[in-house]
């Protein structure tokens, strides 16, 4: 046998070794806790003998605590590049058998080394967590590596889609690198984040609390809109990722990929001449206006279980990728709250980013009125829709079906705030505020000193509403482009998308913008 010959073979079993992580052992463990290794995830996530992988020999290099005989090939991260439908994307997959996926200096340099690659080649990077946190063996050396990794997260955003998958514990400081990023996938009962465990969580507070409780994927899908998509499982979270990835272009001097369709453009759909209730108090479903307009009837919803009264999410129209932001009137009447207003303008900003044009429909009563939201400070986060909307350069184009009031409506897109094709149904209603509100305003004095008060307001809010709840007043002005049939609108949005395709529009130069945060 040669020499090169042995030396290839060693490499041969160097290799074998490095792919086992943590040991057969623990592979077990992890399958056994209904979990996938990384490097199983990574084969599900890319195409098909597409994975190139980086840095299988890199050891940590620390001896506290006898740490220099707990050594294993490529340490607890398995990174490289792949293809996914073809295209570009740089990974990181924590190895939870490799001492619990524990972030070490030398695997925070392997995390770096594929993020500085992905922003050099302009392509998404894509994170697959499963770690106890830092290596505490490494103290502040893996604490460094976390920063190093942040500060990576900080300079690509904006520049190339990050995307999260949670699919294990991700504790401490390290759930800073997936808030950093543009999009959290968690499964449920699988995935757990929180800055403070359940155990620091009793002592400090006397609070018992399970980590599902604390931070599952339920908890940050619904209540603190910390993950943007709670799955079933691990395998949906990469496919979720895989069909995510679809919308988005690989980076922010890029369109995002077409995507071919048969529906035809200018589908008629009969259904939404007759879907607004003649009553203005009921509601009907914002999810069917979508799924009617947009190609093949297929939305990706983000957020969908966190702040119900908005939806967001991506869909096509006629091949091209488009964010659309819609009011639920189903939920709390699609009034504009906190949470709603933070989740639409996280939204915009991505979109505005990244170069996907922006499709808005309107059926807005207001602002959600009380000492809960404006001690929780609403005025700010409203603001931030209204910035969002305001500093966004791409295609906007807007359809209002029905209520349009007051500063929701200036919020939602409207024509001042450069929207670029204002539309409205004719049952709009686009005013400065409801027509019982303005009458208890304008005519309180008059209804009192009357016979029959109740009357005179009746009379008043009929009048108004009359003269002010309709979409001509808002078009005699200009404010609205068109006032257009409701059956039409996905081929009116698609003309309009269409020739919106060439806009060119910049915003004054600045070392940032100063949103309200
Ligand atoms: C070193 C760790 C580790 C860590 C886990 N391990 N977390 N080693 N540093 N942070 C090791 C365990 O010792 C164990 O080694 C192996 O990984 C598997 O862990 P288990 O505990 O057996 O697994 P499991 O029962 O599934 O529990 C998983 C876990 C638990 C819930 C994640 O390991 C845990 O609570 N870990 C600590 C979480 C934490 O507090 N992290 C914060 C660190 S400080 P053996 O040899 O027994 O197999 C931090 C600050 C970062 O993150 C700040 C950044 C800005």
């Amino acid at each position: 046998m040669s020499n090169q010959l042995d030396k290839v073979r060693e490499l041969i079993e160097l290799r074998a070794q490095a792919r086992l992580g943590g040991g057969e052992k623990a592979i077990e463990k992890q399958h056994a806790q209904g979990k996938y290794t990384a490097r199983e995830r990574i084969a599900m996530l890319v195409d098909e003998g597409s994975f190139e992988e980086l840095d299988m020999f890199v050891e940590h290099r620390c001896s506290n605590f006898g740490m220099e005989k707990k050594k294993f090939l490529g340490d607890g991260v398995v990174t490289g590049y792949g293809t996914i439908e073809g295209r570009l994307v740089y990974l990181f997959a924590q190895d939870f058998t490799v001492i619990g996926g524990s972030l070490s200096e030398s695997m925070a340099q392997k995390i770096c080394k594929v993020m500085d690659l992905a922003m050099l080649m302009g392509a998404p990077i894509v994170g697959l967590n499963d770690s106890g946190g830092a290596r505490i063996q490494e103290g502040i050396n893996a604490l460094a590596g976390y920063a190093e990794i942040f500060q990576r997260n900080i300079l690509a955003s904006g520049v190339v889609p990050q995307i999260s998958g949670i699919f294990g514990p991700c504790a401490g400081g390290a759930v800073y690198s997936p808030a950093l990023t543009d999009f959290t996938i968690m499964a449920k009962g699988m995935s757990y984040m929180f800055l403070t465990g359940p155990k620091v969580v009793k002592t400090v507070t006397g609070e018992d609390v399970t980590q599902e409780q604390l931070g599952g994927a339920e908890v940050h899908a619904r209540r603190s809109g910390v993950t943007h998509f709670a799955v079933e499982s691990g395998d949906e979270g990469i496919v979720l990722i895989r069909k995510l990835l679809g919308f988005l272009p690989q980076n922010n001097l890029e369109e995002a990929p077409f995507r071919p369709t048969n529906d035809p453009i200018d589908r008629l759909e009969d259904s939404l001449n007759e879907i607004i209730p003649d009553s203005p108090n009921k509601p009907y479903d914002m999810y069917e206006v979508i799924s009617s307009i947009v190609d093949d009837g297929e939305f990706l919803e983000v957020h969908a279980n966190y702040a119900q009264n908005i939806i967001v999410g991506f869909a096509h129209f006629n091949g091209r990728s488009v964010g659309i932001v819609a009011n639920q009137p189903k939920t709390l009447a699609g009034v504009l709250d906190i949470n709603a207003s933070r989740k639409a303008a996280r939204f915009v900003r991505f979109c505005d980013a990244f170069n996907i044009p922006l499709v808005t429909l309107v059926d807005v009563p207001g602002f959600l009125p009380g000492t809960g939201q404006e001690y929780g400070g609403v005025i700010v986060h409203g603001a931030k829709l209204l910035y969002a909307y305001g500093e966004a350069t791409v295609p906007k184009v807007t359809v209002t079906l029905r209520k349009s009031y007051g500063g929701a409506h200036i919020v939602m897109s409207c024509k001042q705030l450069r929207g670029d094709m204002n539309y409205a149904w004719p049952t709009a209603e686009i005013a400065v505020m409801g027509g019982a509100g303005a009458v208890e305003v304008l005519y309180a004095k008059e209804a009192k000193e009357s016979d029959d008060p109740a009357k005179v307001l009746a009379d008043k809010e009929a009048e108004y509403t009359k003269a002010f709840a309709n979409p001509y007043n808002a078009a005699k002005y200009g404010y609205i482009d068109d006032v257009i049939e409701p059956r039409n609108t996905r081929f009116r949005v698609i003309r309009a998308l269409q020739q919106l395709s060439t806009k060119k529009q910049t915003n004054p130069a600045k070392k940032h913008d100063n949103l309200p945060l």
